[in-house]
């Protein structure tokens, strides 16, 4: 069975697609994918019910994405990959990564190609482009690889280590949101405004590096600040939602030890840091539907 990881990214977003570096988490929620030969090549996607053949040229993404995977397999028999997605779509947690990861994950393992996560992971940036123009990666690379890691584009993902687990509780605004649109915002804002936006930039460095020793160091009190402060300049970027403005506020009054929107923003997910496990569970239930626990070691 193939599968690719959601992602949660701790710090970083969107400064990590201009070189600086991020911090991100896999969590078990993904997608799982199964390949056999068959006598057309077709993508199946539950729960959505679709049914799609590889289009390289074609108007839809998912069609142009399949066609882009199947296009790295030079000698192969028709297939028919059917993957199941377990994560929400367009919410930040790094569902169409996984689907790519996933996929290829499964068809490697029906023609027996042996390849690292790491090389999954680089592999399902030719699907990743499709729907992001300009990724930095780190999607593709938490989905393939997982754990606790510091990426910067370019570079081999570093893992993180820590004796303390993270005790992440993961909120759902309801609302889908475009990466690609969301990012070429940041690059406007960038291009109009470079001096404030790399101020932005170089201020979320700073907490990312900081978040590393934090971690390392099983400091979460130290963390969850960092956090909020990473918070505040995404909001300062027009990234973030009243929705997940006020989904952080409810998580912090009930006791999370720092709350963040992750991912490129204007909708999707939001997630906070608890102390521990009992405490993590009971921000879930403040936090609403579709709200969900994940337990992280580095
Ligand atoms: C999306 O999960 C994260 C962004 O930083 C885009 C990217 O890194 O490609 C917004």
């Amino acid at each position: 069975m193939g599968f690719g990881r959601g992602k949660v990214i701790l710090l970083g977003e969107h400064a990590v697609v201009h070189g600086y570096p991020a911090i991100a988490v896999g969590i078990e929620k993904g997608v799982t994918a199964e390949a056999k030969s068959a006598e057309r090549d077709l993508l199946r996607l539950s729960p959505w019910n679709l049914a799609l053949r590889p289009d390289p040229q074609g108007d839809e993404p998912l069609e142009r994405a399949f066609g882009a995977v199947l296009a790295l397999y030079s000698d192969r028999p028709a297939l028919e990959v059917s993957a199941e997605v377990e994560l929400p779509a367009g919410a930040g947690l790094g569902c169409s990564a996984a689907i790519g990861v996933a996929v290829l994950d499964a068809i490697d393992r029906v023609l027996r190609i042996e390849r690292s996560r790491t090389d999954l992971a680089e592999a399902a940036l030719a699907w990743e482009r499709v729907f992001h123009g300009n990724p930095s990666g780190i999607d593709n690379a938490m989905s393939a690889v997982g754990g606790v890691a510091l990426y910067r584009k370019g570079d081999p993902l570093q893992p993180l280590r820590s004796n303390k687990p993270l005790h992440l509780v993961i909120g759902y605004s309801g609302a889908s949101s475009s990466t690609k649109e969301m990012v070429a915002s940041v690059a406007r804002q960038l291009e109009g405004d470079p001096e404030r936006v790399n101020k932005a930039f170089e201020g979320i460095e700073v907490l990312v590096r900081n978040a590393k020793l934090a971690i390392e160091s099983g400091d979460h009190i130290a963390l969850g600040q960092l956090l909020d402060f990473n918070h505040t300049i995404l909001s300062s970027l027009m990234l973030c939602t009243s929705k997940l403005e006020e989904m952080c506020q409810t998580a912090r009054r009930a006791g999370a030890l720092g709350a963040k929107m992750t991912g490129a923003g204007g909708g999707g997910c939001m997630f906070a840091l608890a102390p521990k496990r009992d405490e993590a569970l009971r921000l879930c239930g403040v936090l609403g539907e579709g709200a969900f626990v994940a337990e992280v070691s580095a």
